[in-house]
């Protein structure tokens, strides 16, 4: 009995392992390594390497390696790229999932925990964004995870698959350096590669309908992501037939820009430096932060770690990585 972990040679995924091997699960990483790594992946875990649109090899990757239940976070993420290349996208999220539903159902593996997003929601005009906020994606990105819950739910429904839907916000951090994240795509990294480069820290817009005038996001450190899926997976084991749960994972914390931007500054010794205010960058919500009650009501999960964790560790991973 074990878990498929695709994606699991990613920075998400990496993490995803190892809180999984720590909790007793036994987990088999499937991954097509094109933004993944294998030295993500620890001594003793097989590594499969291949696509999920690639419906033999993951049926060989289930019988080979007995998989009960799969943990879905292989897939495409970056919100300007899935506006240029919307088929890619839906074909790596939307034909990827269907495929693995499908393979999955073959080989009666009723188990399934989902990687999805914040970016369900699009522009939510609410304090703290509940489950049951309308979901009104932005992007291709966005709309490629929404789909991926309703196919779930149906895929519930019709066959009793028992899933859960995880929808992150915005993540942060690592484990230890050798997993932080090796993308330069969001603002911790984006700020770090600026210093490196001996410039000024950008701040898309300061004149947003927010306490400072800048973006107001949750930010959840990688190993409370991971923690959570570890709780999910163990949940699903003695869940009913046709279980499907959408939760969000969040700390439930709104943090602005501004202040992201100072902490960082703090935490790598560059107090002197003052960030340069730019245009709003198109598309960005004012505020997005997660109400992280259904969480801890259906898992018993709460956040354990907080901003200077995040900083800290991603911090470390970039210096690992950039000498
Ligand atoms: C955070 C805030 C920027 C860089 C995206 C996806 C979301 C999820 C996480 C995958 C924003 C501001 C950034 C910089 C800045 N991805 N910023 N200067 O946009 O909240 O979320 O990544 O699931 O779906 O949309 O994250 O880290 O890009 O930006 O001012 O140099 O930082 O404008 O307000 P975002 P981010």
């Amino acid at each position: 009995m074990s878990w498929l972990v695709t994606g699991g040679a990613g920075y998400i995924g990496a993490h995803v392992v190892r809180a999984m091997t720590e909790g007793g699960e036994s987990v088999v990483v499937y991954d097509d390594l094109s933004t993944g790594s294998p030295d993500r992946v620890p001594d003793g875990v097989p590594l499969v390497v291949g696509s999920v649109l690639d419906a033999p090899l993951l049926k060989s990757a289930i019988d080979d390696h007995d998989v009960t239940g799969v943990v879905h976070i292989a897939g495409k993420k970056q919100v300007a790229e899935s506006v240029e290349r919307p088929l890619h996208y839906y074909r790596e999220n939307v034909t990827g999932l269907q495929t693995l539903l499908e393979t999955m159902a073959a080989a009666d593996v009723d188990r399934l925990v989902f990687s999805s997003s914040a970016a369900v929601y699009g522009m939510p005009d609410v304090d703290l964004v509940t489950e049951d906020t309308p979901c009104l994606p932005m992007s291709p990105y966005g709309e490629t995870k929404l789909v991926g819950e309703w196919l779930i739910a149906a895929a519930a429904k019709a066959y009793g698959l028992k899933a859960a839907s995880l929808r992150y916000f915005n993540v942060a951090g690592a484990a230890a350096p050798e997993l932080s994240d090796s993308g330069v795509f969001n603002l911790i990294p984006m700020v770090f590669e600026r210093l490196e480069a001996g410039t000024a820290p950008r701040v898309f817009g300061d004149d947003y309908a927010t306490p400072d005038g800048t973006c107001v996001r949750d930010y959840i450190h990688v190993q409370d992501i991971a923690s959570a899926h570890l709780a999910a997976a163990k949940r699903l084991q003695q869940a009913p037939d046709g279980t499907s749960l959408i939760l969000n994972i969040g700390r439930g914390e709104g943090s602005s820009v501004r202040e992201m931007v100072e902490r960082i500054l703090k935490a790598t010794g560059n107090e002197d430096v003052t960030p340069e205010v730019t245009a709003r960058r198109p598309g960005d919500p004012a505020r997005v932060v997660a109400a992280a009650d259904r969480i801890h009501e259906e898992l018993g999960w709460s956040a354990r770690h907080g901003l200077d964790e995040m900083i800290d560790s991603a911090w470390q991973g970039w210096r690992h990585r950039h000498g």
